[in-house]
């Protein structure tokens, strides 16, 4: 009885259009689907064994120096470290952005194409923390992904993806690349630096650009996290066969130490919905996905289960 998979889905299917909370539309069929504070509860206390948004969220300025070598999570030839340069320590925050924060609500979106034709744009932005991965295009989309951005992720190597490959870029990669940075206005812009030394040509351009524009935005560079996100999804109890865990689990991982009800959007791994509709990798572009680096299918099963449990809420369903 699995949420989005082709076969026999329809009961869990209905449960999740139907969930009740502040800002989230009746149910239809109203059913039995609540949040259970117990299991709610219970993953928080089981990641915070492992992940701390005071120390994991971010490097900090106060255990870093100028000229310091932090060491990449995985070696790449004999690049091992990237150097804390006088920009790069100007932009690492004194403390954690989320330090000692704690809020009702939580959306998590991720990418996929499921969220097209959603209409979910308002119910997603109506929740008190909205995160968003990996610099996504928003303008065009707002009906159904919302415009509310508290936290965005971005990995560097998005920059060659998304606004062309950074050498040969062209006034309007780079035009749109400042928009949506723009876009984030005082919020959160995390930037995760340290996975391993390809995309470090990135970074710079990363740093240069936030100083150079005076961007508003609190950053923040996590130090090498993917093995304590890896460790605490493990020891819950869930499979991760892939090299490292995607974005959407790390900030999965992250809203399970700071919300009490957290809403998970876009996250798909099939290519059909439950209708038969093509469902592409990215509600915003044609690309098709990273399948070396993640194993989407095994970390959706994983959600699908905290669902059931009613530790989270993972919408696949359009909301209106
Ligand atoms: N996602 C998903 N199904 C998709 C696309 C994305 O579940 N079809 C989730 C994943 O958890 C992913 C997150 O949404 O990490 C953000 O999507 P994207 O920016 O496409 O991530 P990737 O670049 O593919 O992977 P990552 O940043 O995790 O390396």
């Amino acid at each position: 009885n699995v949420q989005g998979d082709s076969t026999n889905q329809t009961s869990v299917q209905n449960n999740t259009a139907q969930v009740l909370g502040p800002g989230i539309h009746a149910a239809k069929n109203n059913t039995k689907w609540r949040f259970n504070s117990t299991e709610v509860q219970k993953m928080r206390q089981h990641i915070l064994k492992f992940y701390n948004p005071e120390t994991n969220l971010t490097l900090r300025k106060s255990g870093i120096r100028i000229g310091q070598q932090l060491k990449y999570e995985m070696k790449w030839g004999n690049k091992t470290s990237l150097n804390v340069t006088k920009n790069f320590f100007m932009l690492i925050p004194e403390e954690s952005p989320l330090k000692d924060r704690h809020f009702n609500t939580c959306t998590v979106v991720g990418n996929s194409g499921i969220l097209l034709n959603s209409s979910c744009g308002q119910e997603i932005d109506s929740m008190d923390f909205v995160i968003r991965c990996n610099l996504p295009q928003i303008e065009g989309y707002e009906k159904d992904v919302g415009s509310k951005a508290n936290l965005t992720t971005m990995n560097p190597s998005v920059i060659g993806q998304h606004f062309g490959q950074w050498e040969n870029k062209t006034a309007d990669d780079y035009d749109r690349l400042i928009r949506r940075l723009e876009q984030i206005g005082d919020q959160i812009l995390y930037v995760p630096t340290l996975a391993s030394w390809v995309g470090y040509q990135w970074v710079s351009a990363i740093i240069q650009i936030l100083l150079q524009h005076k961007l508003p935005m609190k950053t923040a560079f996590p130090p090498g996290i993917n093995p304590v996100v890896k460790l605490a999804w493990t020891k819950a109890g869930f499979k991760m066969s892939a090299l490292r865990p995607s974005t959407g689990v790390t900030m999965y991982t992250l809203a399970a130490t700071i919300c009490d009800q957290i809403h998970m959007y876009g996250y798909y791994p099939h290519s059909k919905d439950t209708r038969g509709r093509a469902i592409s990798y990215h509600y915003y572009d044609k690309v098709s996905g990273d399948k070396f680096a993640h194993n989407f299918l095994e970390e959706f099963r994983a959600f699908q289960e905290l669902h059931r449990r009613g530790a989270l809420v993972l919408h696949t369903e359009p909301c209106r």
